[in-house]
């Protein structure tokens, strides 16, 4: 377990990331009956963006440096992220820190939702657990574990947000076998497995065979940085989500090609499509 995501945090798959989670807690929020969202691989909650990994590759500045220094107004999507994160990180001119997926989960969550959040790394781990919630409960623990310990929630309703690493190469196989089995148990659940665009084929089996498992309303939305597949560079990232809330893809199809301009423009572009309908 070598990934530290401290060198990551705030790039452009985080922001797509973080955008579309807080769309889909929102879409949960619609109802007042309570949620209950799963964060497997949740990470360390928030990151220095003046830290030495930080600063080391700068991703941030192509991310939410970005974003941050673009003129508004935004689509309400885009908004309301940038809402949140300025409730966690205050409004500065420029960002100094970059919340992780679970502080953006409590942040959104009302008093009678649940945040639940799995990281296996001892150091992450106890960095997310120095943040006071009432909402949230923090564990040491495997996030494929998670799925099997903590769905079906009691509330009957909820998200998992699925977020791995990709460290390990078993992981793209893995990967379907444990979604498909945590929706055997809550089906009427939402999921949503982010994953990165480097190489694209080894993805392609892993969108088929969710395609083939007789799973219905499963989506898909990537955002690419640019057209080419340039060996093992990441150049995009996506997002397959299992029972998006209603409302969730007309959000993302007004926000993603504006939030594409941003982050690149002239090269990028997005996609939000059904693999498989209603
Ligand atoms: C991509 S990062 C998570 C980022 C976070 N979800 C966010 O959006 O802010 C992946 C995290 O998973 C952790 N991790 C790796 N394998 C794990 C496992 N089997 N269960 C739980 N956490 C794991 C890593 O230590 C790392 O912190």
């Amino acid at each position: 377990m070598n990934y530290r995501h401290a060198f990551h945090a705030g790039n452009f798959a985080d922001v797509f990331k973080h955008l579309c989670l807080v769309a889909l807690l929102r879409g949960l929020s619609r109802k007042d009956s309570p949620w209950a969202y799963l964060d497997t691989h949740a990470g360390a909650g928030m990151y220095d963006l003046s830290s030495v990994p930080a600063q080391k590759t700068g991703e941030y500045r192509q991310g939410i440096g970005r974003l941050w220094q673009a003129p508004g107004p935004f689509p309400a999507a885009l908004a309301d992220y940038l809402a949140v994160l300025r409730s966690l990180v205050g409004g500065k001119d420029a960002p100094h820190h970059y919340p992780g997926s679970p502080l953006i989960a409590a942040a959104v969550a009302r008093p009678q939702d649940r945040v639940i959040a799995c990281e296996l790394n001892p150091i992450e781990y106890a960095a997310l657990a120095e943040y006071p919630s009432t909402v949230m409960t923090v564990h040491n623990s495997d996030g494929y574990q998670g799925l099997k310990a903590f769905l079906p929630p009691v509330e009957r309703r909820g998200l998992a947000l699925i977020d791995p690493p990709y460290e390990d190469a078993t992981e793209l196989t893995r990967l379907p076998r444990e979604l498909l089995a945590a929706h055997r148990r809550f089906a009427t659940g939402c999921y949503a497995l982010w994953y990165p665009l480097k190489d694209e084929g080894p993805l392609a089996g892993l969108k088929r065979s969710l395609q083939d498992s007789g799973l219905r309303r499963l989506l898909l939305a990537e955002l690419r940085l640019s057209a080419l597949v340039q060996g093992g560079i990441l150049h995009g990232c996506g997002l397959l989500v299992i029972n998006p809330p209603w409302g969730f893809v007309e959000q993302l199809q007004e926000t993603l090609p504006v939030l594409t301009k941003i982050l690149a423009p002239g090269s990028g572009s997005s996609r939000v499509e059904w693999l498989v309908p209603e």
